[in-house]
């Protein structure tokens, strides 16, 4: 197994190089913990928590293993520099970042001691933030689930370790489910896996129950990509939520958007004068007209409909074609046994011994 160990794992003080990554309402302190313990990169996903819980969180997977640990933010989020001091001040080693973070904050978490990783998803943006000092990538092909770009996985992750040549770690996203991807994605060069919808169907994922049933259901072809939801193209399945979205008239998607955007934000804690500066933040920095910038600030709200609610037919659900190859619900410690006893066979098959 001592082939397995790569840079990612020095890098990050873990014992596989396996990431489970932040996925709003999803990557809370049980699965988090969970991952770290079992020699995993557990990252919190921090993004729709209130900075209450957010401390909670941290408290929480503290309590439950001394394994390192990462929180995933947003570089738009209003409170960024205060949160980022939170994870400073309670030694969590690793920010992640859904996109790219600014010049600032990766000093600030620098300052802090802590390490940076960003989610990219095209060469051009490994570029820049291998020039701007961050200390590994996340490299996120089109298959994975969520917000996602349009160069799969086998074309992308080659080219972003070519762009950052070397000079840091790059963690394969978006498909990977199984020791024999982890040994793909060492082949293309990376330094291990980062996966998300493959830790959100386990045990310890607080999804409800009949949330997971319906993703175990889906077939590989059953993932749809739309911009549908916030503006930006999100892998989800393919629901009647998700057709009535993608037909709905701006006259009738933006009331209700509104609304739930404002409950979202009364959910969240966040005060309406930082909701506006948030929104006109956004507005500027993505170019959204107003109507994708109330559909933005609606998103999150439909996700919980379905990962925290359990009402998918209000809600979406995002998730990587990847899910269409999932059967079970392991453990997330059989789960990280079993990708790293697959790769150390695939690696074998590959490269067998004398005799
Ligand atoms: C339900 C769900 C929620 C997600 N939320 C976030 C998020 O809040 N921040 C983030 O950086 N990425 C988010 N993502 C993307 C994942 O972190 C990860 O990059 C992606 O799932 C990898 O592809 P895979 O699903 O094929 O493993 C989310 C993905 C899913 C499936």
């Amino acid at each position: 197994m001592t082939s397995l160990r790569t840079r990612a794992c020095e890098r990050f003080g873990i014992r596989f190089p396996i990431v489970q990554t932040g996925m709003g309402w999803v990557s809370g302190p049980r699965l988090t913990a969970a991952t770290s313990a079992a020699g995993g990169l557990g990252i919190l996903a921090a993004v729709t928590m209130t900075f209450e819980q957010l401390e909670d969180a941290v408290r929480e997977v503290k309590a439950r293993t001394s394994s390192p640990f990462g929180v995933n933010f947003r570089a738009d989020q209003p409170d960024l520099a205060r949160r980022i001091d939170l994870a400073v001040r309670r030694g969590v080693p690793l920010v992640s970042f859904a996109g790219a973070p600014t010049r600032d904050a990766i000093e600030r978490i620098h300052d802090g001691g802590l390490l940076c990783m960003p989610t990219v998803g095209a060469r051009r943006h490994a570029e820049k933030m291998a020039e701007w000092g961050v200390d590994a990538v996340m490299a996120q092909g089109a298959e994975g689930g969520g917000h996602t770009g349009v160069v799969p996985t086998s074309l992308l992750l080659p080219q972003v370790v070519e762009a950052v040549g070397g000079a840091i770690p790059v963690l394969g996203a978006g498909g990977f489910h199984d020791g024999r991807g982890l040994v793909a994605a060492l082949a293309w060069g990376a330094d291990g896996v980062a996966m998300g919808t493959r830790f959100l169907l386990t045990q310890e994922s607080t999804v409800p129950e009949g949330v997971k049933r319906l993703y175990l259901q889906a077939a590989v072809t059953d993932t749809v990509v739309t911009r549908s939801i916030d503006g930006a193209p999100q892998r989800v399945i393919r629901t009647p939520v998700v057709d009535r979205l993608e037909s709905a008239s701006p006259v009738t998607r933006l009331p209700r958007a509104l609304r739930s955007a404002l409950q979202f934000r009364r959910l969240t804690g966040t005060p309406l004068r930082e909701l506006v500066r948030e929104g006109l933040s956004m507005r500027r920095s993505q170019d959204l007209t107003w109507s994708q910038l109330v559909m933005a600030a609606n998103a999150p709200m439909l996700t919980k409909a379905s990962l925290v609610d359990g009402r998918p037919e209000v809600g979406i659900l995002p998730a990587g074609q990847g899910v269409g190859v999932m059967a079970e619900l392991p453990t997330v410690e059989a789960l990280l046994s079993r990708i790293m006893a697959e790769a150390t066979e695939a690696l074998a098959r590959l490269c067998p011994g004398p005799g």
